[in-house]
């Protein structure tokens, strides 16, 4: 996944362009490149790595304020290793092209623009979209059906801005599975792109989320659109939100907002006695015999969580799908289940394709997503906004939270309407669902000692963090987290499965994690600690409940429901692991291999 950019304006175009591509740098940061068009010059230049390298070779570059047009990249590989060559923008004799997505058929195209003598340089499927316009472009010599005869020509995912010299004051955009965002300048004569909104943040005002085959050209003197069923819309958050506020990451700072983001999840939803959305009536559950749920990641992780919460709450059989495994089983499909995706992003392709499948086996479909205008947003037949506001850590915290809090309230909406919960039940779990921004508050007591902790977990064979239920779950985000930004192995499992192999593992260099919740089997899960703590392993353990033969511990607060004493031990689990990686000195924030949403299979 990439971040794309593009600027028409009177103001210092670089720097326009090179602070959009900050904002977007948690999209992929492989390698970054910026096309500067002025008059009938163009300048480019790109870099390896993070965008602080591009910025000293403009800097070294010295080059001037006086560009008017340009286009920026931020890439994450797909198609060829993360060089400078393979590097955007790409170059055909006269014109560049940035690209977010990928062409399935690049290899057909490029081999024919080969055969017609056009010389590639990289290894990238993006290539193929400059030199099939200049192909065309160089018959016709009419740049609109150049560049419409292109697109008509690709096959996959793609968000693209290309610039030429023959039309030196445009900028050529299309849209087509991958996000793209053009916006009216709050100066005159001034158009912006964006893969996002952050970006556009201060810059703009009226804004429109590009559909899949909307495209057009834009130039100082508007902005042609090759279809007319354009809908404005207004940016929605001010810059603010997109900054770390003075936290040392923006994953810390994410993990500190849960508790006030978690309100807005709720807002509107949480009633005195009852549960409501208004995106959708519960009686799209009629004539539903089973939910099944479909993501990835962290959000598979709140699917599992969620599916214990509809067959306890709803009495609705639900099952949970990894979406890269959904797509490719063949899948039996009945109009009777209730599809379900979860995604932070909106773009995750695997996801994306499974809701395509569910959609066209006619199934009904609704989809979490923290992400308006997302690319399954626009496909769902429902939304339902988990509105944790921008999550720009690539490890995600507040998206888990606010997934399972509104997963939480969709069970119970359900419930009701099917009679299956007393109302008296249902006041108990509303006036636990109040209780949430509270578990979810960091305590500097709990922070403190995850940093003590931290140091002592640094060398050992691996991790396992174990929990039961609900807190299974748990267990797996907890490892996910820790992998993802300190590189350590770590693998959730279901505590009553440890003596079915993996306690085999057991000695004092494997760290056990044990989620020991009071108010949900906690008699259970301490037989399977002592079982492990008896084979030497080194248990942390964390629970309101003191256990003694816990090698270290994280105290939680006691409290009458399950889920509060889940969400106080996700934000344990996501500090230690923040705290684990800040001490081996890695990046928490945009960590190794990693991107912030994977549109790539
Ligand atoms: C979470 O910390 C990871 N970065 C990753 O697993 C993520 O949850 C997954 O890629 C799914 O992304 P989505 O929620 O945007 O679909």
């Amino acid at each position: 996944m990439c971040g794309i950019v593009g600027y028409i304006g009177s103001k210092n175009t670089t720097e326009i362009l090179m602070d959009g591509l900050k904002e977007l740098e948690y999209r992929g940061y492989d390698s970054t490149g910026i096309a500067l068009l002025d008059n009938d010059k163009i300048e480019v230049y790109k870099a390896l790595g993070k965008l602080k390298n591009l910025e000293q070779k403009i800097s070294d570059a010295n080059v001037g304020e006086n560009h008017f047009l340009g286009i920026g990249h931020t890439r994450w590989a797909t198609h060829g290793k993360p060089t400078e060559l393979n590097a955007h923008p790409h170059l055909g004799e006269y014109s560049y092209v940035v690209h977010n997505g990928i062409i399935e058929n690049y290899k057909e195209i490029k081999d024919k623009l080969i055969q017609d003598g056009h010389k590639f340089i990289s290894q990238t499927d993006t290539e193929v979209i400059v030199h099939l316009f200049e192909n065309y472009y160089n018959n016709s010599n009419d740049t609109k059906e150049a560049f419409q005869k292109t697109i008509a020509d690709l096959k996959g995912a793609y968000s693209i801005l290309l610039i030429s010299k023959v039309q030196p004051d445009s900028i050529f955009f299309f849209k087509h599975g991958s996000p793209l965002i053009v916006a009216k300048g709050k100066e005159e004569k001034e158009v912006l792109f964006s893969s996002t909104d952050a970006p556009l943040i201060g810059l703009a005002d009226d804004v429109v989320y590009l559909e899949d085959g909307m495209g057009g050209i834009a130039s100082p003197a508007g902005i042609e659109f090759f279809s007319d069923e354009i809908t404005w819309s207004t940016l929605p958050q001010s810059k603010q939100y997109a900054q770390k506020d003075g936290f040392r990451f923006f994953m810390e700072k994410e993990i500190y907002e849960q508790h006030d983001v978690i309100t807005d999840s709720m807002l509107g939803r949480l009633q005195d006695d009852q549960i409501h959305f208004d995106e959708f009536d519960a009686k799209i559950i009629e004539g539903i015999d089973e939910i099944k749920i479909c993501a990835c990641g962290t959000s598979y992780h709140a699917a599992l969580t969620a599916s214990y919460l509809f067959e306890r709450l709803s009495k609705i059989r639900c099952s949970v799908e990894i979406a890269s495994e959904f797509r490719y089983k063949e899948p039996l499909m009945s109009k009777k289940t209730l599809f379900v995706v979860i995604s932070q992003s909106g773009e995750t392709a695997d996801t994306l394709e499974a809701l395509k499948m569910a959609k066209k086996a006619g199934l009904k479909s609704i989809v979490v997503c923290n992400v308006d205008n997302s690319s399954m947003t626009r496909l769902g037949d429902v939304t339902v906004l988990t509105r944790a506001g921008i999550e720009k850590g690539v490890a995600s915290t507040k998206a888990f939270s606010t997934q399972t809090v509104v997963l939480w309230m969709m069970a119970l909406y359900f419930a009701k309407f099917k009679n299956a919960i007393s109302q008296d039940k249902l006041n108990s779990e509303i006036f636990a669902l109040r209780e949430v921004p509270k578990a979810l508050i960091v305590c500097d007591k709990m922070h403190e000692k995850t940093r003590r902790l931290s140091k002592r977990y640094l060398h050992g064979h691996g991790f396992f963090f174990i929990g039961r239920d609900v807190f299974f779950p748990l267990a797996l985000e907890g490892a996910l987290k820790l992998k993802e930004i300190s590189y350590l192995h770590a693998e959730g499992y279901p505590a009553g499965e440890m003596k079915h192999g993996p306690i085999a593992l057991a000695d004092p260099e494997l760290f056990t994690i044990a989620l020991m919740p009071q108010n949900l089997h906690y008699d259970k899960i301490k037989s399977n600690v002592e079982e492990l703590s008896a084979r030497d392993s080194t248990i942390c353990s964390i629970s309101p409940l003191d256990f003694e033969l816990s090698d270290d511990f994280i105290k939680t607060n006691k409290t009458d429901h399950y889920m509060l004493e889940f969400f106080e031990m996700l934000v344990a689990l996501q500090l230690l692991s923040m705290e684990i990686s800040v001490r081996l000195g890695n990046d928490v924030d945009m960590p190794r291999n990693l991107a912030k949403s994977v549109t790539v299979e």
